[in-house]
């Protein structure tokens, strides 16, 4: 943390850099897109430090605060969406009123396009959008009778906390890593009341499996329709984990279930699908955050992967390509979404 370096500085670094190379945010964190450099694979051993809150999960965050502050790109993802991101990354302390400066500021954002133009063009928006689709896969979900709300990996994701007061009825539960956890149950219990309806398990799913997790919670029943989101997380899980996460969701979950989560897209090679730098760097960066892939499978591969696991994968490009879903209809075709990391929606058989 520290002063932000001036807008020209910041702006005459980036243009003497390398395609595929990028920077540093003002704030300490990488910027989007960005990360620092390794020789060392990104597929490790080695699951999530077990001793501090998600480094990735606050990222996310801050990439949705900056993309509110975008003109053109901000309206795109619903404003309460981007708002409630905006509140607990305030109240968990990973956002201070001079990085919204810094967010708004034309010099930085005319930054983050350059730098994102560099590494992983649509960054930022895939990231917004991606938590559109949720909101929207998991609202049309309950309208269709589903009765439970699972988010799996939840960071700061605000999603649960947006639905259960509208919806009473329905049981929301969040599971996540103990230390990511304690950092937002501490954030939420500050700004009032917990919906009754809403409950909040902290489990390392490197450790203990989810159908462990919920047998220990009363209000969640097996055998009701249910939506189950896990985004951004199963590359973070080693596959024996994954796998483990796709049984317990199928078994505890009731037929007419949805599952909702986002993969990782690799190469020929199973390298993931970037410039050679920017893989570089996206490598080093979550090595360093402690936060290594773990997990990701060849796209032509998932489906049948999620059918021995007994899930139908829809692959319809009107539902889950974010530019032809989101972009498209608002007469944007030119604007970029990033497609490294992508949603995938599967029915429970
Ligand atoms: C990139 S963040 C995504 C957060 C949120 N789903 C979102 O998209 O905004 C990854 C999340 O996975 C969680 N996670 C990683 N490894 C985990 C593990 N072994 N057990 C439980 N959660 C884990 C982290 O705590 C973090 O909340």
């Amino acid at each position: 943390m520290g002063v932000p370096p001036s807008g020209k500085r910041f702006q005459a670094i980036a243009n003497s850099m390398p395609k595929q190379c990028s920077l540093g945010d003002p704030s300490g964190e990488p910027c989007p897109g960005m990360t620092y450099m390794s020789r060392k694979p990104v597929i490790t051993s080695k699951p999530m430090r077990t001793h501090h809150a998600s480094r990735t999960a606050v990222k996310v965050g801050r990439m949705i605060v900056w993309l509110s502050r975008q003109p053109r790109l901000g309206p795109l993802v619903p404003q309460n969406i981007l708002s409630s991101m905006e509140r607990i990354l305030l109240q968990v302390g990973e956002l201070k009123p001079w990085m919204l400066r810094v967010y708004e500021s034309p010099w930085y954002s005319r930054l983050i396009t350059a730098i994102e133009r560099r590494t992983i063009p649509g960054q930022a928006l895939e990231i917004g959008l991606r938590k559109r689709f949720m909101d929207d896969e998991t609202r049309a979900a309950l309208a269709r009778g589903s009765r439970q709300v699972l988010v799996v990996g939840a960071g700061l994701d605000m999603l649960c906390w947006r639905l259960a007061p509208e919806h009473p009825e329905i049981t929301f539960v969040e599971v996540d890593h103990p230390a990511t956890q304690a950092l937002k149950r501490e954030a939420l219990d500050a700004t009032g009341p917990r919906p009754s309806n809403l409950h909040l398990l902290g489990v390392d799913l490197a450790r203990t499996t989810l159908e462990e997790a919920l047998s220990g919670l009363p209000v969640w029943r097996a055998e009701l329709p249910s939506v189950v989101i896990a985004e951004a997380l199963l590359m973070y899980l080693e596959e024996k984990s994954v796998s483990a996460f796709l049984q317990a969701v199928h078994r505890c979950t009731g037929p007419g279930s949805l599952l909702l989560f986002t993969c990782i897209q690799n190469d020929e090679q199973g390298r993931l699908r970037l410039g050679k730098a920017t893989r570089w760097m996206v490598e080093e960066g979550l090595r360093l955050a402690g936060e290594p892939f773990l997990w990701h499978i060849p796209e032509r591969e998932l489906r049948p992967f999620l059918a021995r696991h007994g899930f139908r994968m829809d692959v319809t490009p009107e539902r889950v390509d974010l530019h032809r879903r989101y972009v498209e209809p608002a007469g944007m075709p030119e604007v970029p979404v990033a497609r490294y990391e992508f949603p995938v929606v599967a029915d429970r058989e």
